[in-house]
């Protein structure tokens, strides 16, 4: 458990268990065309993207940044940006490219892709830092933000020195992955029976 780094509750006994079950996490991978030679490939990306952290969640917000409803999300009802949240959120986004890569997808690492989506939803958003942005992030805008995510990492990955092939197997590996984090995320969003 990591309690230096504020609001990250990883492994927190407290933490409600997802859901979801071990056995649907490995259909879902099935559904996603996710192989043992992706979680390798996986792996390689996160060594290459957890060494250049920051810049790759700058190249991220510099993204949302140009969207004014995506701003929103970090910012008040009168919008003004809540700089601590923002700053103690970027801890936290830095943890989740180590946690998707390197750790093992179990019961542990499932409840905190369930606390994940809550907390870009109503349900709990702003709860873990205290802060008074607005409320939730519609499910919309959570799923299409994911090409961002994905697009936004090419360069890191096409700058490691890795051969062209490498580099699109670590892509093809990172954005399942990613999908996958997120379609875990959209849980808590809607009712099971659609899920
Ligand atoms: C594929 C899409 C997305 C990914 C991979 C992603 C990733 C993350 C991660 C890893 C965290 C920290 C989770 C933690 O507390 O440990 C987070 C929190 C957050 N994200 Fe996203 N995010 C996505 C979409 C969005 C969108 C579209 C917005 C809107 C601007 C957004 C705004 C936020 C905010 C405001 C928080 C803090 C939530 C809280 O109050 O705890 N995210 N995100």
């Amino acid at each position: 458990m990591d309690h230096d780094l504020p609001g990250y509750t990883f492994g927190d006994p407290s933490l409600p268990r997802s859901p979801v079950t071990m056995e649907e996490l490995a259909r879902l991978k099935l559904t996603a065309g996710l192989t043992d030679q992706d979680l390798a490939a996986l792996r390689r990306a996160g060594r290459v993207l957890s060494d250049r952290a920051d810049a790759v969640v700058d190249s991220w917000r510099q993204a949302i940044a140009s969207v004014p409803h995506l701003v929103a999300a970090y910012a008040s009802a009168e919008g003004v940006v809540d700089d601590r949240y923002r700053a103690r959120v970027r801890e936290r986004f830095k943890r989740w490219i180590e946690d998707l890569c390197f750790r093992p997808w179990d019961q542990a690492w499932l409840d905190y892709q369930h606390e994940i989506g809550a907390r870009h939803s109503h349900l709990a958003k702003n709860k873990a830092d205290a802060a008074a942005a607005v409320p939730h992030i519609p499910l919309r805008h959570l799923i299409a933000f994911a090409a961002v995510i994905n697009q936004r990492v090419r360069p890191f990955l096409a700058e490691s020195g890795a051969s062209a092939d490498e580099v699109e197997g670590m892509l093809d590996a990172w954005c399942k992955a990613t999908l996958l984090s997120v379609t875990l995320w959209t849980r808590p969003y809607v009712a099971e029976v659609v899920w």
